[in-house]
């Protein structure tokens, strides 16, 4: 997590910076801070948001052309300003910034102690100034390419020297870094929308890769020091997206973009009345004949793969195995020849995620990722990769990236079914005809937007909350309990229906909220008589259920019923109401809805 910004031009170094940090804030918001190079590195720190450090800065001259900035999600120690980057050399001739693990850093400490450096953070990132003064030649390259041969762990780190008042170094391994290119300026940042109102070019540094940035150049070298060449990338988002355009929060924003995200999935991918995924025709052979499809991911992306475990037992009657990443790496996974393994990420650079993904392909198994992030690194290991062409995401709480990444794996199911055989070419045009609905589908449910709001207002005062549901029900309920507890703090719990009176329905009072969620018409009297129980011990009973779904009216406090054309569908539409409903109930709590406390958006840790 964490995110890092640099800068070297003539434009107002402080000003870049603290918008690129602004940007990079859904990476960790405890605690941030800049370093610039005028005639000695002055920095700045403040504990809490940028704001903050924004208020302290307006206060300082800070004058430079070169400058590095980092805003923090707290592994190693508080989030104090002591531990706040960048850090300092003993002799503030250097500054560094750093997103990533030191692994090795007690090791490394010690050792730098015995030669006489002074500690003054908990963090792990303090080994690498002192390391990079204790190897300092006058060569900023050479230096950090001993330095980074003593690490062990992940980094992106950008590097100050008061000696060279032209340039900065930046080094990368398993934490993404991309390095802008301007015109006299240069830019680096944990990822593009930091820096997307200068430039749209850049360079996507690969592991084991160092970078000198001057203002007018930028050299790039492998880890032995090798100048290399490196094809220039378009970031071809429009600004827009990452902006709030009138809407009070990201998340709210993001939420109403989801027809158009969908929209471009469709017209991407869908063609002719038939799946269209570039490279399917190499996986064909592979997907055609596999016994066991490995789903891996963590938080929504997770939920988002359960539904896809879902429709492609569903439709393609292959067995599916689904693992949350930080598990499945562990578990000793039993991966067979032919086996195939879909990684499912946002942001494309979740930790365990992309260890998943590593170990799957240790194995010989071949991995195909549902990734949003375009060039990330689990998009850049996989076989093969289907992008969500959401845009850039910036609320913490994923919203469309969730929705395209199960769009996705329904039209994956569609197509392995197909293929298979399993359904019958009049099956797979009704399917296909039918999920271009889907767009239409999520207007409808965006309507509902006000009652929704209403609702969130009467039950917002309540502290726990059941959310219940069978078959593809249970998963949305999984999703939406996530979606309201890390937005609004209240804690909540997804059941299966049917499980809830094996132990938990102990729980239940008058203080209690259960949220039954009802897309799914053929199990919804099971749901309905287990909505009957709570409600016969007090419970507040609200239900969100697919339009036309009956026998509510004895249970239910309140209903919201969302419109769908198509039922199988649902684990795509079923969620809008919930987000909308967590997204108001948060907000009617003051709660802060695009960064909640404890949480980043990419978890690069693991
Ligand atoms: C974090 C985010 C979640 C996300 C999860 C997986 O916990 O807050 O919204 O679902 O990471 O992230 P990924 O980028 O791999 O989808």
């Amino acid at each position: 997590m964490c995110g890092i910004i640099g800068y070297i031009g003539n434009k107002a170094t402080k000003n870049i910076l603290l918008e690129g940090l602004k940007n990079l804030e859904y990476r960790g918001y405890d605690s941030s801070g800049v370093a610039i190079l005028g005639d000695n590195i002055q920095i700045v720190k403040e504990v809490g948001k940028i704001e903050n450090l924004k208020n302290s800065i307006a206060k300082q001259e800070l004058q430079g052309n070169l400058g590095i900035g980092h805003t923090r999600w707290a592994t190693h120690g508080m989030p104090t300003e002591n531990n706040s980057h960048p850090h300092f050399s003993n002799d503030k001739k250097f500054a560094i910034v750093h997103n990533g693990i030191i692994e090795n850093y007690l090791e490394l400490k010690e050792k730098l102690q015995k030669l006489g450096y002074k500690f003054i953070s908990d963090t792990d990132t303090e080994v690498i100034v002192h390391l990079y003064h204790y190897y300092y030649n006058g060569d900023m390259i050479d230096t950090l390419a001993k330095v980074i041969k003593d690490l062990e762990g992940s980094y992106a780190v950008c590097v100050l020297s008061e000696e060279h008042k032209d340039k900065f170094v930046v080094a990368k391994k398993d934490s993404p870094l991309i390095i802008g290119l301007g015109e006299d300026e240069n830019f680096v940042a944990s990822d593009m929308p930091a820096i997307l109102k200068y430039t749209k070019n850049y360079y996507l540094l690969e592991d084991g890769e160092m970078a000198l940035i001057n203002k007018d150049k930028v050299t790039i070298y492998d880890d032995n020091k090798k100048i290399i060449s490196k094809e220039v990338l378009y970031f071809d988002f429009d600004t827009d997206l990452a902006e709030k355009n009138g809407y009070e929060h990201f998340m709210l924003k993001e939420i109403f973009e989801q027809p158009s995200c969908i929209k471009k999935c469709v017209s991407k991918y869908i063609a002719d009345n038939d799946v269209n995924f570039e490279s399917f025709s190499k996986i064909e052979e592979i997907i055609k004949n596999t016994k066991n499809i490995h789903i891996v991911a963590c938080g929504s992306a997770y939920h988002a793969g359960m539904i896809g475990k879902y429709a492609i037992e569903n439709l393609a009657r292959v067995r599916v195995n689904i693992d949350i990443a930080s598990e499945f790496r562990y578990k000793n996974p039993i991966l067979e020849k032919d086996d195939v393994c879909i990684i499912i990420s946002q942001s494309g650079e979740t930790a365990d995620s992309l260890s998943a993904l590593r170990l799957a392909k240790e194995n010989g198994v071949k991995v195909i990722s549902i990734v949003n992030v375009f060039g990330s690194s689990i998009a850049r290991e996989s076989d093969f990769v289907f992008y969500t062409l959401a845009g850039p995401e910036i609320a913490v709480a994923t919203t469309k990236g969730y929705s395209t990444q199960v769009f996705l794996l329904y039209l994956f199911a569609l197509k392995l079914a197909f293929i298979r055989g399993a359904i019958s070419k009049d099956q797979f045009n009704a399917y296909i005809s039918n999920i271009k609905q889907v767009e239409n589908d999520i207007n409808e449910s965006l309507k509902l937007n006000d009652k929704i709001k209403d609702i969130a207002n009467k039950y917002c005062h309540l502290e726990n909350a059941f959310i219940v549901g069978r078959g593809i029900d249970y998963y949305l309920s999984l999703e939406s309990s996530l979606k309201l507890k890390e937005i609004s703090y209240i804690h909540s719990e997804a059941y299966a229906s049917g499980e809830l009176k094996h132990g938990s329905i102990a729980l239940i009072d008058k203080d209690s909220l259960v949220i039954g969620i009802i897309t799914d018409e053929s199990l919804s009297a099971k749901t309905i008589s287990n909505l009957k129980e709570v409600k016969a011990r007090g419970a507040k009973v609200l239900v969100f259920a697919k339009e036309g779904i009956e026998g509510l009216e004895d249970v239910v406090d309140d209903a919201i019923f969302v419109p769908s054309k198509e039922e199988f569908f649902m684990g795509i539409t079923g969620i809008i109401p919930m987000q909308l409903f967590s997204y108001y109930v948060a907000k009617e709590r003051g709660c802060d809805i695009d960064m909640p406390k404890n949480l980043a958006k990419s978890v690069t840790v693991e």
